[in-house]
């Protein structure tokens, strides 16, 4: 453990970060820590996941069609509360919704544009494996007082931050404001998270390590089962899927490796969301030196044209996210 004067928390950090931007107002440091606030709490929830009967569809669908977890609901409205009040959030837009979601008129709208799934590898609940929550920021360009779907609907290179709190052996929210990315622990014993993980980048020469699941195989093109067949024989790589975008995606960033989840002949756009899911995680992974592509081009470059849009994902280390596009381009 360090000295107690080296121990910095969330809130210093931003504080600090902020003073580095003589014009900033503050806002943004009070978003940042209104989501970590909401972390906190959906974070104490999913670790009392197993003593409590809180797990199991809560009955209905959400609009993918997949069934919804009471904990996703539970970590939708959290996310929601942390932010709707505070004068900072033009709209909002979540994985769980399908419209977009308005600021309520009773209280004042505010410069940016909120985006985040709640609850991601939610099928990961009822079994005790990590899961994550995943967020996106954008600046309003609308004109109007409030936020519209135009301001949602922006490519991920225009996001202001991103980052994605992981719910695992230990809590972890990540984030990046496009001057890298830092890591940061929550000490259960006094609620806050602390810089744990500063300026995170992906090691080179990084893990061979691909990620996805395997089971998908013969549903695939055959430039992406000669891809997975390549990494495995020839390239030497190892394999770890978890199944929750957030952790594998995670072990990527901190270790290296290919996380693909790549179309399907049936599901030519794959399954991960454009922007709840691919387009923050491809700002982290860039930030901290790494690529992210649908196969083709720059997830980041991609204009989207609805709120649920999904789109093929590889992203991780510069090369291998480079050889994927080669091997999948010569079929
Ligand atoms: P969500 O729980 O938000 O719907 O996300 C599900 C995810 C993602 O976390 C993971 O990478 C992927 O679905 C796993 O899908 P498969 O079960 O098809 O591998
Ligand atoms: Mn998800
Ligand atoms: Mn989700």
């Amino acid at each position: 453990m360090p000295p107690e004067s080296h121990v910095v928390t969330i809130s210093r950090f931003l504080i600090d970060e902020e003073r580095k931007y003589p014009e900033a107002t503050g806002a943004f440091t009070s978003l940042l820590s209104d989501i970590a606030l909401a972390a906190k709490v959906i974070g104490r929830e999913v670790n009392k996941a197993g003593l409590v009967d809180i797990f199991g569809a809560v009955g209905h669908e959400n609009v993918h069609g997949e069934d919804q977890q009471k904990l996703d609901v539970f970590a939708n409205q959290v996310m929601y509360r942390a932010l709707d009040h505070t004068g900072l959030v033009a709209c909002l837009a979540s994985e769980e919704s399908e419209e977009l979601i308005s600021i309520p008129a009773k209280f004042p709208a505010g410069e940016y544009v909120v985006i985040y799934d709640p609850l991601d590898g939610s099928s990961n609940i009822d079994v005790n494996v990590s899961i994550g929550t995943i967020f996106s920021i954008h600046r309003k360009i609308t004109s109007g007082a409030r936020g519209t779907l135009e301001d949602c609907l922006q490519p991920g290179s225009r996001q202001v931050a991103a980052g994605y709190i992981l719910y695992g052996s230990s809590t972890m929210l990540v984030y990046t404001s496009g001057t890298g990315v830092h890591g940061f622990t929550l000490d259960p014993s006094i609620g806050e998270f602390i810089l744990s993980h500063p300026d995170m980048r992906m090691p080179e020469p990084p893990k061979k390590v691909y990620s996805v699941n395997e089971a998908y195989f013969t549903r695939w093109s055959r430039g992406q089962q000669l891809l997975v067949s390549h990494l495995k024989n020839e390239g030497g790589f190892g394999s770890r899927y978890i199944g929750s975008m957030v952790a594998d995606v995670h072990r990527t960033l901190l270790q290296g490796g290919l996380f693909m989840y790549p179309p399907e002949r049936a599901q030519p756009e794959g399954k991960l969301r454009l922007l709840y899911e691919a387009a923050p995680m491809a700002m982290i992974i860039e930030q901290a030196g790494g690529r992210a592509s649908t196969g083709t081009q720059d997830i980041n470059d991609i204009t989207p044209t609805g709120l649920h849009q999904r789109v093929p994902i590889y992203m991780g280390s510069k090369e291998f996210v480079a050889l994927s596009e080669e091997m999948l381009a010569a079929e």
